[in-house]
């Protein structure tokens, strides 16, 4: 009995300490692979892990196929990874989930043509991730090279996605007095070796958070790590944080949703950074998809896509049911049905292969959670009832002349003996 309560005890226990992890503080990685598949990723690649592939995608598709590759065999228990991809091959850096208490890091590379996953275990990883890093990987860049920002720490880490090396720098910082760090923005690495930071906002435990200026860019030099403020030219977009950006072989960078530190949908959803200029325009373009904030979002072939992420209508983070898709050209939005490439990889089990928001993993993972601290009340309150039966039980006995009787001897040994 006393082992029983025990185990509840910790596994209740884990249950609330796994549920303070605020599964919502997360941007899902947006990652291009060979300049043909983008990647899917939920919180745990076991419980969401896709590979889109645009490279026959046109302007005027429907579709687009993808494949579930977290039934893979021995997919790793990696949870909030951050993802990067180089020559076939993907980087998976997160949290081990084998963990009881999800603290030390752990890195996978996965190959999606073998579909073979490869623990990396020498390459000096950092041992946390930051609990203010909520951006994915940066990169990689024309060295391999990609980029995380520890903002509580004032460092940028990097990983080399061809020699497997870590490598971290100390950086100044430059969020303004009263401040502690810098958060939700996107960060975009230009061909000349920058990464141009965009949006975001300053947060402090007291002061609370407030939107970065859109009318100045933070731009990062990888070549020599030092920071710089840049100004832009044109008539900035409103203030916001958990946007997306993403870079067009062109040089704009294109801005889309995200909220502002109130919460606000970002206004106009969509606007542009000509990276030639620093100058922002606004194209006037009617708005398929509603206001959604930590939408990753990727362009191949100068067509961007939307896949993932929390609408505000419906605040949970969900794959969307279709796939949607800018043609960066002419700022004309249309949608993608997503296809499974192997109609026995459709988890979604519609009926068809389309992805069913509001049926996905997550929401399966939060259903199961439920069910399982239901089944643990009901098994708590019976161990409490029968507890104190007992207990009154034994209370109602003590008060209670003894009968002696060898009838309540059950004892086998003493039943033994009294019979000598
Ligand atoms: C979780 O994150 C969301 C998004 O930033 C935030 O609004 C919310 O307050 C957080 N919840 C907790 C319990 O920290
Ligand atoms: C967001 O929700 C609105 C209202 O329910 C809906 O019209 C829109 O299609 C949704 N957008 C996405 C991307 O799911």
């Amino acid at each position: 009995m006393t082992q029983l309560i025990f185990y509840l005890t910790l596994f209740l226990s884990y249950i609330a300490f796994s549920s303070a992890y605020n599964y919502s503080s997360y941007a899902p990685p947006s990652v291009v692979l060979n300049d043909r598949y983008f990647v899917e990723v939920e919180q745990e690649i076991r419980v969401g892990f896709r590979l889109y592939d645009a490279s026959s995608v046109k302007k005027d598709s429907k579709v687009i196929k993808y494949q579930n590759l977290q039934y893979t065999t021995n997919t790793p228990d990696v949870k909030f990874p951050r993802v990067v991809g180089n020559n076939n091959k993907l980087y998976f850096f997160g949290v081990n989930g084998n963990d009881d208490v999800f603290e030390t890091t752990i890195m996978f590379s996965f190959d999606i043509n073998e579909k073979v996953w490869n623990e990396l275990k020498d390459v000096n990883m950092p041992s946390h991730l930051d609990p203010n890093q909520e951006e994915n990987f940066v990169g990689p860049d024309s060295n391999g090279n990609a980029y995380l920002f520890y903002n509580d720490y004032n460092v940028m880490v990097s990983f080399n996605t061809e020699t497997l090396e870590w490598n971290e720098y100390t950086i100044q910082s430059f969020v303004p007095t009263g401040y502690s760090y810098y958060t939700w923005y996107t960060a975009t690495i230009l061909p000349d070796g920058t990464i141009a930071y965009i949006g975001g906002q300053f947060t402090s435990g007291t002061a609370g958070s407030i939107d970065a200026p859109m009318n100045q860019v933070y731009i990062y030099d990888t070549n020599t790590h030092v920071w710089a403020a840049k100004s832009t030219i044109g008539n900035p977009p409103g203030p916001r944080n958990s946007h997306s950006a993403s870079l067009t072989s062109d040089g704009r960078i294109i801005v889309y949703g995200g909220v502002d530190a109130n919460n606000n949908p970002a206004n106009p959803s969509l606007a542009v950074l000509d990276i030639n200029k620093f100058e922002w325009s606004t194209p006037n373009v009617n708005n398929p998809i509603g206001s959604i904030y930590l939408a990753p979002s990727v362009i191949i072939n100068d067509l961007m896509f939307l896949y993932v992420g929390i609408n505000v209508t419906t605040p949970v983070y969900n794959a969307f049911n279709k796939v949607y898709m800018l043609d960066t050209s002419t700022y004309t939005w249309s949608s993608l049905d997503p296809v499974a490439t192997n109609t026995d990889d459709n988890i979604y089990n519609s009926g068809n292969n389309q992805l069913t928001g509001g049926n996905d993993g997550t929401a399966n993972r939060n259903d199961l959670t439920m069910t399982l601290i239901i089944i643990l009340i009901v098994i708590g309150s019976i161990l409490v009832v029968a507890i104190l039966g007992v207990t009154f039980y034994k209370l109602y006995q003590s008060r209670r002349p003894r009968q002696i009787s060898p009838k309540i001897i059950d004892n086998p040994q003493q039943s033994a003996q009294s019979k000598v």
